[in-house]
């Protein structure tokens, strides 16, 4: 019997994506800072945000990317040996992604939360495929999801205006030939500073001598200025080495599909690039910054919409807090 091998080779094969239904426009959110359309459209491109609602969880939106994603690769749940959920904002600090595999029925599945902020899809990629080049696993579920309208001060006009909330997923299977072309991963903790959702520990003295710090996240802090030049400096240089890693240069690119973070940063990093506009993806108008989840989301409504297709050269980039960022370059399809 010709039994055929799986391949040590990784290819994309399914994407799905899931955003709550109400929507937040510029309009209505200067009814709550002030701000106006033009001030949010012209410095960032953002037009409206998705906001979930208290039962619109990390857990319900990612599995219903998921769901899209395990149907469009022609797989089961059941096939599924790993569960990768890339977020910041997990409905549980222990990982959501066990909650996603009890929900989605894939029991065989190992399933944990990797946390990089806004570059923890392209952080999740490398990660997935580092699996299946091993031999170990062959049919891998990445998700980025993130709902940030939790943890953003809606009185800070200079976040709240920027961040929505989403989720997009990709399965990766095993395959003869490997569609992930390069990766360049980056991080840098002495500038962790600028963009930050963190812990502050209150002392609660338990017992005589044993102070412990006990109290609560506090919302989104962000440089956007310096958090604007580290992306537009070490974005094109992370894709650069990427390529360079692939063995391709620009020419060889059909799509730029970058973190929406910014549509002045995809078109400055684009510039320096030189790729042109028609190549890059952008759906920051509709959605705002959904940080892990922004680049699943964009890849998979493009594909839906038939302008990726089998066999496209996608260079994407996640950038954000850490600070980390990332470059990986595939090809859509087996
Ligand atoms: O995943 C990564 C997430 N982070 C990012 O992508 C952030 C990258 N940075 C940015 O996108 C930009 O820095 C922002 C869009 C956040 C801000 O744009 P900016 O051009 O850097 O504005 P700024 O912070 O320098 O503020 C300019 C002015 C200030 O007024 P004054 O001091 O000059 O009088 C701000 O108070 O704009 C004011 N401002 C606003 N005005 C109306 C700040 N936010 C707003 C607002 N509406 N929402």
């Amino acid at each position: 019997m010709n039994v055929q091998q799986p391949g040590l080779g990784i290819a994309l094969t399914g994407s799905g994506s899931a955003t709550p239904l109400a929507a937040l426009d510029n309009e209505k959110l200067s009814q709550l800072v002030e701000t106006s359309d033009e001030w949010i459209a012209s410095r960032t491109g953002i037009r409206q945000r998705r906001l979930a609602t208290p039962t619109e969880t990390v857990t319900t939106i990612a599995t219903q990317a998921a769901q899209g994603a395990i149907a469009m690769a022609g797989i089961s749940p059941m096939d599924l040996d790993l569960i990768i959920l890339a977020t910041s904002t997990a409905d549980d600090l222990f990982g959501s992604a066990n909650q996603i595999q009890r929900d989605l029925g894939a029991q065989k599945a190992v399933a944990f939360d990797l946390t990089a902020a806004c570059s923890g899809f392209v952080f999740g990629l490398v990660t997935a495929a580092q699996f299946i080049r091993t031999g170990v696993y062959q049919n891998i579920l990445l998700i980025g999801a993130d709902v940030l309208s939790r943890w953003v001060d809606w009185s800070d006009r200079r976040t709240c205006i920027l961040f929505g909330d989403g989720a997009g997923a990709v399965v990766l299977q095993a395959n003869e030939h490997d569609r992930l072309l390069g990766f360049e991963l980056r991080s840098d903790g002495t500038q962790n500073q600028c963009l930050n959702l963190s812990y502050q520990p209150q002392p609660q003295e338990l017992l005589d001598g044993i102070t412990i710090g006990q109290g609560g996240f506090q919302p989104i802090t962000m440089n956007g200025q310096e958090v604007y030049r580290f992306a537009v400096r070490r974005v094109p240089e992370v894709i650069e080495k990427a390529l360079f890693r692939a063995n391709l240069t620009v020419e060889d690119v059909d799509w730029l599909l970058l973190h929406q973070a910014n549509q002045r940063i995809l078109d400055a990093v684009g510039d320096r690039l030189n790729i042109p506009p028609e190549k890059i993806i952008s759906n920051l108008a509709k959605y705002g910054n959904t940080s892990a989840a922004s680049i699943p989301l964009a890849l998979d409504e493009e594909i839906r919409q038939g302008n990726i297709k089998a066999g496209d050269t996608i260079v994407t980039s996640g950038f954000g807090a850490g600070l980390t960022w990332g470059a990986a370059i595939f090809q859509w399809g087996r």
